[in-house]
């Protein structure tokens, strides 16, 4: 047992995000930026995690789930004030508290790791995970005296010129031990610019105290950002598309514009995919090797099989089997299962259908609540006519059977194996086995009479 303790703060409005969206809510390649602070947390061993919620405090717990204990903060009068809540929960554990705050999703899993561990071996009372920017502007400043210790953060807002030239920046991570902080967080006061309660006077409190305070340096910027407004929200996302994509790149993933591919962290892709620029992919999605995703394709949990070619189309909540061809600019909506081989063509709509091996969609059609036999052949602008203004009902085509062109198939109907409907049908009553069946008005020609029309006029 570590005796390590987790207080996650996402309790604060976030103003500057100018959203009626909760900050720490806001996605990230598909995902809630507070997601990401869970994740990295996960590895390290924690034994109870609090987090300190407040606006938007239904949705923040529905997000973090049962990983998390809860208490509100009524008021947000601050980041120690904050921190304070979770006192009835953590005041009598011996060990490390980590105070993380929501808005910083791009520390990893290492990082965190390594800061708990530079803490306890350090045997400090408080560890800083501070970073060097070039551009500090807005952080809180880590102020050192002239042995290079720490002596206390400074906000910006409360910053002399001097201390606003200090590069190194708190992060808004800290290690404490635990008994310590909440001892600490008792004598903070607010009087400061913003009149809050700060949790970064802790490291000043603990400072005069005698107590040892120390800071562990991240060399990596890009992990620390703090997202407050929408321009950091932007480079956050940008840094978290390359960290993916990269990753996917080593693995042997071939991406042909990694700066235009957006593919969220949940989802697995195989060696030897391609996946081409414009191409969106999340969820819970697999890709298997060999295929080809994109240009323009967006896909959501989906698993997706090998050699398969899906181009600019979208597809969600369904299974493509191997070798199948889905595209250009096709639909396949969610609960749909493609089986190998099979071709869905330009301008093609598939929902909650099974389409099974070799069969072929090439061109206009929308096959919904469907079950479509092996090696069909449904001719261009055919529909299966699902939905009779207050239920849907199904359509079964059987293996071999023809659908001719802009055939409508008027649910419930079966099509058996082999079954042909002539082109133009309206398809009302069921097909028997290898059956020919036509359903449309049969054609008068009157001769000459086009000519006596055109005279008319
Ligand atoms: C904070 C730090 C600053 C650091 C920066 C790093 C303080 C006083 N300042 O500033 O030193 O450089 O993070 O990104 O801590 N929150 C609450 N309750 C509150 C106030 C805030 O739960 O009463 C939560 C927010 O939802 C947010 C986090 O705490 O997730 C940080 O608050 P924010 O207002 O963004 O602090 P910064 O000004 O960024
Ligand atoms: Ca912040």
């Amino acid at each position: 047992m570590k005796n390590r303790y987790a207080v996650i703060l996402v309790a604060g409005q976030g103003t500057r995000m100018k959203s009626k969206l909760k900050k720490e809510l806001h996605p990230i390649l598909g995902r809630p930026m507070i997601q990401y602070v869970l994740d990295a947390l996960e590895p390290t061993s924690i034994e109870k995690t609090v987090s300190i919620v407040g606006h938007s405090k239904e949705e923040v717990k529905q997000t973090i789930g049962n990983v998390s204990e809860y208490v509100t903060q009524e008021e947000q009068l601050g980041t120690g004030h904050a921190v304070i809540q979770a006192k009835e929960l953590l005041q009598d554990k011996a060990g490390t508290t980590i105070v993380v705050c929501g808005d910083t999703p791009l520390i990893t899993a290492e990082t965190f790791e390594k800061l708990f561990e530079h803490h306890e071996s350090s045997q400090s009372k408080a560890t800083i995970l501070t970073t060097k920017l070039e551009n500090p502007t807005g952080y809180g400043r880590v102020v050192r005296n002239e042995h290079n210790g720490v002596e206390k953060i400074v906000e910006h807002k409360d910053a002399s010129d001097i201390e606003r030239n200090i590069n190194e920046i708190n992060t808004g991570t800290y290690c404490f031990d635990n008994e310590a902080l909440f001892e600490a967080l008792a004598k903070v006061g607010n009087d400061n610019v913003q009149g809050e309660y700060y949790v970064t006077d802790v490291i000043e409190i603990l400072k005069q105290q005698n107590d040892k305070v120390s800071a562990y340096v991240v060399e990596d910027a890009n992990e620390t950002i703090g997202i407050n407004d929408k321009v950091a929200l932007a480079e956050a996302s940008k840094i978290m598309q390359r960290r993916i994509n990269e990753a996917h790149l080593r693995n042997g993933v071939t991406i042909l514009d990694p700066e235009n591919t957006y593919i969220s962290a949940e989802v697995s892709i195989e060696a030897d995919a391609t996946i081409y620029p414009g191409s969106v992919i999340s969820g819970q999605t697999t890709i298997d090797s060999e295929t080809h995703i994109g240009p323009n394709s967006e896909i959501s949990n989906s698993i997706i099989g090998e050699a398969a070619h899906i181009r600019q189309s979208v597809v969600s909540n369904s299974k493509i089997g191997n070798k199948v061809k889905i595209g250009p600019y096709a639909h396949i909506r969610p609960e749909t299962t493609i089986k190998d081989d099979v071709k869905i063509g330009n301008f093609v709509e598939v929902k909650k259908s099974e389409i099974a091996q070799g069969t072929k969609v090439s061109h206009l059609s929308y096959i919904g609540d469907a079950s479509l036999g092996e090696e069909v052949n449904i001719g261009s602008g055919a529909v299966t006519v699902n939905y009779d203004g207050s239920n849907k009902h199904n359509t079964v085509i059987g293996d071999q059977a023809f659908i001719g062109c802009n055939v409508n198939l008027i649910a419930p109907v079966t099509i058996e194996n082999g079954g042909f409907v002539a082109a133009g049908s309206t398809i009302t009553k069921d097909v028997p086995e290898e059956s020919l069946a036509f359903g449309r008005a049969k054609q008068v020609n009157k001769e000459g009479y086009a000519k006596k029309l055109m005279n008319k006029k």
